[in-house]
């Protein structure tokens, strides 16, 4: 089957209240992969871009897979494969006559990949409404991203948890099996602080399973509804000072479940530390941290703070570090 180039771009999210922690499923269910254990709220990126390009071939029976401009590992082959039939199947669309023609899947990320931007949900938001563009067409992908995006949300979210908080922005609340937009336009910076390149010894898919081991986690769930309400009130009043220390904690938090989980999964490095230590109590700031499931620090705020991040930095002797200048956006683009 012949069809017109589909082009799709769409960016990560930063999260200000973490999802950590799955639901307990079975894993033949694929309609309940990665439900998580506690609502999160995060915000929509626009600078980093996953871009995904499908256009037919002349190579009959064949899906070509570029990734960074090279073939996958068979690993992440079969993550884009098991994602491309998922879309597929909730359609109830046949991908056969595409594979007869032969096509390609082509993804390419404009910003530093295994560093604290979540490529993976970058990647599964723009796969999600390429593969849907496929299967139903442009124009009907278009109006499914425009007036409702459950059910892409949770197409996406079955790719990789986080993903389904990257087909709107700015803010956006995952609760249950889908998020949604919050009707909020608030736009602050996210400059991430790149200490490291370094591979993460536990991927985030073990770091959610080993969460649940820890003492901490019931604690924390237990914590989460008051933290939530106070975030979103923050958001709503547009109070940077009053959002800051709630993220902070938020952020510290998740690293101690992680630590205290089995397997124990310490992601933060000494240059972490070193620089989370250097920056002082919030009430002396007007930029604040979160981090992921790694050694890198992502800092919001209403101006741009590169410049100070970088004294700071070379202050410390840090070598080899990197700063990422990012800025709230508003979801997935599709051409
Ligand atoms: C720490 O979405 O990467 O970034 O569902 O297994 O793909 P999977 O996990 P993933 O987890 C992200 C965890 C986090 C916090 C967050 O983004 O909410």
């Amino acid at each position: 089957m012949s069809f017109e180039k589909i082009k799709v771009q769409a960016s990560p999210n930063i999260a200000l209240i973490k999802y950590w922690g799955k639901l307990e499923t079975d894993p033949k269910n694929d309609f309940d992969r990665n439900l998580a254990t506690n609502p999160s709220l995060s915000m929509t990126l626009s600078r980093a871009l996953t871009e995904v390009e499908i256009f037919p071939t002349t190579k009959p029976n064949s899906i070509e897979f570029l990734v960074q401009n090279k073939p996958p590992t068979e690993n992440d082959k079969l993550k884009i494969e098991k994602h491309l039939n998922r879309v597929f199947d909730f359609f109830k669309t046949d991908l056969s006559p595409f594979v007869e023609k032969g096509f390609a899947i082509h993804s390419t990320n404009n910003f530093p990949m295994g560093t604290g931007m979540a490529s993976s949900a970058s990647a599964f938001a723009a796969m999600t409404l390429g593969f849907t563009a496929l299967a139903l067409g442009k124009d009907k992908a278009q109006i499914m991203l425009s007036s409702g995006v459950q059910d892409l949300s949770q197409l996406a979210r079955r790719g990789s948890g986080s993903a389904c908080r990257s087909l709107e922005g700015p803010w956006v609340f995952w609760e249950g099996p889908s998020a949604r937009k919050l009707p909020l336009e608030w736009k602050l910076f996210d400059t991430l602080l790149i200490v490291s390149k370094e591979h993460k010894k536990i991927p985030s898919s073990l770091g959610h399973v080993a969460a649940t081991t820890s003492p901490l986690f019931s604690k924390r769930q237990l914590a989460l509804p008051l933290r939530s309400q106070k975030i979103l009130e923050a958001l709503e009043s547009q109070s940077l000072a009053t959002l800051g220390p709630l993220i902070e904690q938020e952020a510290l938090e998740l690293h101690a479940v992680a630590r205290s989980g089995n397997p124990s999964a310490d992601y933060l490095i000494t240059d972490t530390l070193k620089f989370l230590e250097a920056l002082g109590p919030p009430e002396r700031r007007d930029f604040f941290f979160t981090l992921d499931a790694g050694p890198n620090i992502h800092f919001l705020s209403v101006r741009p703070i590169q410049n100070e991040l970088k004294k700071i930095a070379i202050n410390l002797g840090l070598k080899n570090f990197e700063i990422w200048e990012d800025y709230a956006g508003h979801g997935p683009k599709l051409f």
